[in-house]
């Protein structure tokens, strides 16, 4: 284990123990909207935390690996999962995404906000999560296009890409890639003190064309 290792793992595991709940329990909107025609298959959850995403999915009939670096954040999601009657169908994992990652290959791979204010790898991450999606499969990237408003940027290193960016990033094989979605959109949240904010995020689903 590095020295990084371990700096990032501390770093999600603390910011998840500094309370019994950090989101809302919710699925994210995004996920359920474009996740909503699917057939149900295997299912993919990058970046996972404590774990609404997959228990959303798991309900849905999905059979989930979820992943995330954060010894609490699973700890807590594999609770929640339990609580919903849906552990069964949910496999967690944890990995630092970058340096490890699931074996396989899942009819949806889904990374929702998969941003970190330490060191990510995210471009690659990505491209790896390409290769994860099976012929015929999804691949579903949200992601913020910059810090909640009104909030002092103390990262202004971290580079939010636009839908667009995101696409090329992940140097995808000519013809193989459909693209189905690729927008930018607002959303309103509520934030961490409870005041309602606007945000932009960003939007990025392909389709694997079948083989
Ligand atoms: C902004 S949160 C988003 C959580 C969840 N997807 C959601 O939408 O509520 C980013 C998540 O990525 C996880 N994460 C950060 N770096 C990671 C890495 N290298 N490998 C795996 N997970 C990581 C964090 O622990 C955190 O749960």
């Amino acid at each position: 284990m590095t020295t990084e290792h371990v700096h990032d793992e501390h770093y999600w595991d603390n910011f998840y123990a500094e309370k019994d709940q950090i989101w809302s329990g919710r699925p994210n909107a995004a996920l359920v909207h474009e996740v909503a025609g699917l057939t149900p298959g295997t299912a993919l959850d990058l970046g996972c935390g404590e774990g609404a995403d997959a228990i959303w999915l798991a309900g849905q009939g999905w059979t989930v690996t979820a992943v995330d670096i954060s010894a609490v954040a699973l700890e807590r999601a594999a609770r929640h999962a339990e609580q919903a009657g849906v552990a069964d169908r949910i496999d967690w994992q944890q990995h630092e995404l970058g340096k490890s990652f699931p074996d396989g290959q899942y009819d949806l791979v889904s990374a929702q906000f998969l941003h970190s204010v330490t060191e990510l790898p995210r471009e690659a991450i990505l491209r790896t999560a390409s290769r994860a999606v099976a012929p015929g499969g999804v691949l579903l990237i949200e992601g913020h296009l910059g810090f909640p408003p009104g909030e002092e940027n103390p990262h202004p290193e971290i580079h939010f890409p636009s839908p667009a960016e995101v696409i090329e990033d992940l140097e995808l094989a000519e013809g193989e890639w459909e693209v189905l979605v690729s927008r930018e959109h607002g959303r309103e949240q509520i934030d961490r003190t409870g005041k309602l904010i606007h945000r932009r995020d960003s939007t990025v689903k392909l389709r694997r064309l079948p083989s």
